[in-house]
């Protein structure tokens, strides 16, 4: 601050406005005045002139209704104290308040137009940073607001929310899924929708890293090159003794040695199948979920994310391991036999379902019979030998995981509401695991290592067949005959039925009528994801959602598969609706604030 006017400053006085006198000001102490673009506040403390954005960034309120004392303002509102130089707050949940310069000349106090902190991209990444490295869901949903406003695509803010996760905590947890899955469904995402949901993700991944030490990568093998035989079979090897480091070591080897995606593919996925359904389908579904994530991100991030994967390759648990596999029967041994066979039996040439012209999926005029409903069948052996059949006959690796994708869908539609909601878990990493595997075998060239996912996830839908005791109805044309035709009315029904839990076949009975009247299916999505993301639900319920998706884009627009498949979504959806949403509620804060809308005076005039 200066006295009076230089001349360099007279020079830049048009970025200046006057914004009172000095008297005023001293008389007054605190003075609300009109800025370029927001109310500012000027105070007058300890004989020195500061300037404040006069909404409190916690939640909009007057900061002039505060109290100034020894340089510290203090929010009445909910007491965040702030720097006036600086505008910095001493409580971390409420954000710091952009402070403006103020220079005198003679009576004149002049405040300048924009903030002392430059606003642009840089300052919006640094806040969506800090707000991640202190775990504070506003700043991060405003840092996320801000940048998608500048123009910034939403796999750009997916990438800066994962190197912050990559580069502090060890291992890939919900967070890190949570923030692929967004990626995947941006494209179907309405802005609004996609800022709770990219807001949902940031949060998880700070909480994922909260309180953990920064990870120290051991690196590859001075980036030697060495062939993708020898590398998988290292990989597989540290896995199976659990050697965390060897395990890093090959993986980021494995990326000196700039093997195509695909090798990297088969490495890790060779890897992961060495434990029969590992950690309950998790340590596949992660695992895939990285591969997916650096689809969006860009693969130079490979270094910092596939190490993440790890102890997934490394601590996870067999079924072997279990009871569940184990009685009545005991599915091992059946197993291991059946992927001997896979491993060892000669194979026909592939054929397979071309996708219709319009890319919608399936033709009709498949060339395959479809396969989910011998899936869902209750002898394993049987199970099992279809598919080494279907293996041998020349059935793609992918379109078998596209038929136990639709089987596992099946147990989520036809779960009744007399089962204990903790049950969905079983059914819902089936189902999840399924997906996962259908990506990994359609990212190209295979090998009969990671096909053996085909008979885990086979062997899983079996084991929750009880859990379709007795079996849901599916929605029938006469019930759907009563509701809306409109897909605005439909669509908003679906969020006033889960508000109210109105039962699990109420919501899919909207989504199915929505579907049977050929309303566009990204506006259901939306209101699906939106649905979800406003809750305070775990990760599972966006990744089911995310896998329906993904699947229903295989099959024809008009089909019960699809239906089928949303049908499950949007029951295990139900089931967990409505929570207190306090997660979500910063988000709406966030996207008022930034609307510039007074959210201290809701319910007044
Ligand atoms: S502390 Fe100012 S509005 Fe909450």
């Amino acid at each position: 601050m200066s006295s009076s006017l230089t001349p360099a400053v007279a020079s830049q006085v048009e970025e200046f406005f006057r914004a009172a006198s000095l008297n005023d000001l001293k008389t007054e102490r605190m003075l609300v005045v009109s800025g370029a673009d927001r109310p500012v506040l000027l105070c007058w403390s300890e004989g020195r002139p500061f300037a404040l954005d006069n909404r409190c960034p916690h939640m909009g309120f007057p900061l002039s209704k505060g109290t100034l004392e020894s340089g510290v303002l203090t929010c009445h509102w909910h007491h965040a104290q702030f720097d006036l130089q600086s505008g910095c707050t001493f409580d971390l949940f409420a954000d710091d308040v952009p402070a403006f310069e103020v220079r005198i000349e003679g009576d004149d106090v002049f405040v300048s137009k924009r903030p002392k902190d430059r606003i642009d991209v840089g300052y919006h990444s640094r806040r969506l940073f800090w707000g991640l490295e202190q775990n504070v869901g506003l700043i991060q949903a405003k840092g996320i607001i801000a940048l998608l406003t500048e123009g910034e695509r939403a796999n750009s803010v997916i990438r800066r929310i994962a190197r912050f996760g990559a580069r502090n905590h060890r291992v890939w947890e919900d967070g890190l899924t949570t923030v692929s899955i967004v990626a995947r469904l941006a494209p179907h995402l309405s802005h609004t929708t996609l800022i709770y949901a990219l807001a949902k993700g940031a949060r998880r991944v700070a909480e994922n890293c909260e309180g953990q030490p920064a990870r120290h990568s051991a690196g590859g093998l001075n980036r030697e090159r060495f062939e993708e035989e020898r590398l998988s079979a290292w990989l597989s090897h540290w896995s199976r003794i659990r050697h965390d480091e060897g395990a890093e070591r090959t993986l980021l080897a494995a990326l000196d040695s700039q093997l195509p995606q695909t090798a990297l593919n088969r490495i890790v996925f060779a890897a992961v199948q060495d434990r029969i359904y590992a950690d309950g389908g998790h340590a596949l579904d992660h695992s895939n979920k990285a591969f997916e994530l650096l689809d969006a991100i860009g693969w130079d991030e490979a270094s910092r994310i596939l190490p993440l994967l790890v102890s997934h390759l490394t601590r996870s648990r067999s079924e072997e391991e279990g009871g569940a596999w184990r009685v009545p029967l005991d599915l091992i041994p059946l197993i291991r036999e059946a992927e001997d066979q896979v491993r060892n039996q000669p194979r026909s040439a592939q054929k397979k379902d071309p996708p219709s012209p319009a890319g919608a999926g399936l033709r009709r005029d498949r060339l395959l019979p479809p396969l989910y409903n011998e899936l869902l069948g209750t002898d394993p052996k049987a199970i099992l030998e279809l598919i080494v059949s279907a293996l041998a006959e020349g059935v793609t690796p992918a379109s078998i995981a596209r038929e136990l994708s639709m089987a596992a869908a099946a147990r989520l539609a036809h779960f009744p509401e007399s089962n204990d909601v903790d049950d969905w878990f079983g059914p819902v990493h089936t189902f999840s695991f399924c997906n996962a595997l259908y990506q990994v075998l359609s990212r190209g060239e295979v090998n009969p290592e990671i096909e053996r996912g085909l008979l885990h996830g086979a062997m899983s839908i079996y084991v929750d067949r009880f859990l379709n005791i007795p079996s849901a109805k599916l929605p029938d044309s006469a019930a759907l005959e009563s509701l809306p035709s409109a897909a605005g009315a439909l669509l908003s029904g679906i969020l006033e039925t889960l508000d109210q839990k109105k039962g699990w076949s109420a919501v899919a009975n909207l989504v199915v009528r929505y579907l049977r009247l050929g309303h566009p299916e990204s506006a259901l999505i939306d209101t699906l994801t939106f649905a979800t993301v406003r809750e305070d639900l775990d990760f599972h319920k966006l990744q089911v959602l995310e896998a329906a998706v993904t699947q229903a884009e295989l099959w024809p627009l008009d089909s019960p598969e699809r239906e089928l498949l949303y049908v499950g979504a949007s029951r295990h959806l139900a089931a967990y609706c409505p929570t207190r949403r306090s997660s979500s509620q910063s988000v709406g804060v966030a996207l008022r604030l930034h609307r510039g809308e007074a959210i201290h005076l809701e319910g007044e005039k």
